[in-house]
């Protein structure tokens, strides 16, 4: 997190703060997971309120931040194993590791799992990814909500499976379990996988539309406060429907009883594959989707479609996106954001929309993050 914004926030906590609430997790000022975990519930909700207001410059305005689950809510952890110990990165130092045994945000089974995984996993070499020596650099859980299966992956350094005898009495446990190649310098959690030890994706539910989360696909990581965005969006789709950004498809898929038919365009080959194959098992007939970097498409697609849903990734957009938007002139706009920064930015540039609703959600408790979602009709 830059600077400023970290001094923002240490500003506001001791605002919100009050009488101050005792941290569940042991790691708590040490682990760079979580940042709230002092302040009451109620007063986080309210310190996102001002922090977002703050952002907004005005160009919007957020009344309340919907609330979630405060604990045991997200869908992936990705522990890193360096330095003799698995866990997260220490609080403002990516050099440091801290060696948690079980993380209080992250769902029940996956942690569980990590606990015998810990255990299991001790005399596999980890990797030192300073000097850049050894094999295994993390241990990826992602846990679907609504169906419970989690999914455990392992990120090596070589393409050899070093973990079998490890893992045969856990395997079992495991809804699925890949092992992924990460070679590079880089420091990547996200890298293609090389073997599968068993079944290879996990499947999550939403309002009975099924998804199916490979290894790499995106996924939203708390799927309570997704489900509750996704019936929002659905209540104003009307129409040929494009939904940039689409990842796994989960959006277009579960819009799709309220469009014409919808576009989902997405850049990532595993994402779109992946979301073909839900498109398959949903048996949903009016929906394609097309592997293509976002701004390429909309140029090509002037005039076509009623209702644009926006859900890009933190990044942000392409710079020309907007004059982009304004030629294909749709009549709604469903912007779905989690950096309220370039949501600004973007709402600026869209002139000739006016924003109708905007409404903000504690995707990510006890963390700085915020998801907001805006509803933006053309002007007459
Ligand atoms: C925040 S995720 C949204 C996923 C999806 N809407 C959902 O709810 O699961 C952003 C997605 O944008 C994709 N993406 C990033 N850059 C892109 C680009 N230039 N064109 C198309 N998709 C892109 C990423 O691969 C990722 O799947």
């Amino acid at each position: 997190m830059k600077k400023k914004k970290r001094k923002l926030f240490a500003e506001l906590i001791q605002k919100y703060i009050g009488q101050g609430s005792e941290p569940v997790c042991p790691y708590f000022g040490e682990c760079g997971g979580c940042m709230f975990q002092n302040v009451p519930y109620e007063n986080q909700l309210l310190l996102k309120k001002e922090y977002l207001n703050s952002v907004l410059e005005g160009i919007a305005e957020a009344d309340v931040i919907h609330p979630a689950n405060p604990y045991m809510y997200r869908n992936r952890m990705d522990m890193v194993t360096a330095f003799g110990k698995k866990g997260l990165r220490r609080q403002g130092g990516y050099r440091h590791v801290v060696d948690i045994e079980s993380c209080a945000i992250m769902q029940s089974r996956s942690n569980e799992l990590f606990g015998k995984l810990r255990v299991l996993l001790e005399k596999i070499q980890d990797y030192d990814y300073l000097r850049h020596e050894g094999y295994l650099r993390y241990i990826v859980l992602r846990q679907a909500r609504f169906t419970g299966e989690v999914m455990a992956n392992f990120v090596v350094s070589s393409p050899e499976n070093r973990l079998g005898f490890a893992l045969i009495d856990i395997l079992d446990d495991i809804d699925s379990s890949s092992l992924l190649l990460s070679d590079g310098l880089a420091d990547l959690s996200i890298a293609p996988v090389f073997q599968t030890l068993k079944k290879g994706f996990i499947t999550e539910s939403f309002d009975g539309i099924e998804y199916m989360i490979t290894p790499n696909s995106f996924f939203q990581s708390n799927s309570e406060i997704a489900l509750q965005m996704y019936r929002k969006i659905l209540a104003h789709v009307k129409g040929n429907t494009l939904d940039l950004y689409s990842g796994v498809g989960s959006i277009s898929l579960f819009v799709a009883s309220a469009a014409d038919r919808v576009t989902g365009v997405e850049i990532s080959e595993e994402s779109v594959s992946t979301a073909v194959q839900n498109l398959e098992n949903n048996e949903i007939k009016n929906v394609e989707f097309i592997c293509r970097d976002a701004a390429e498409f909309v140029i090509e697609h002037k005039g076509e479609y009623q209702t644009l849903i926006l859900d890009p990734p933190r990044s942000g957009m392409h710079p020309k996106m907007m004059s982009h938007i304004h030629e294909m002139n749709p009549e709604r706009i469903i912007y779905m954001s989690c950096n309220p920064s370039t949501f600004r930015d973007d709402a600026r540039l869209l002139e000739n929309y006016k924003i109708d609703s905007f409404e903000a959600y504690d995707m990510f408790p006890q963390t700085p993050h915020i998801e907001t979602l805006a509803l933006l009709s053309r002007k007459q």
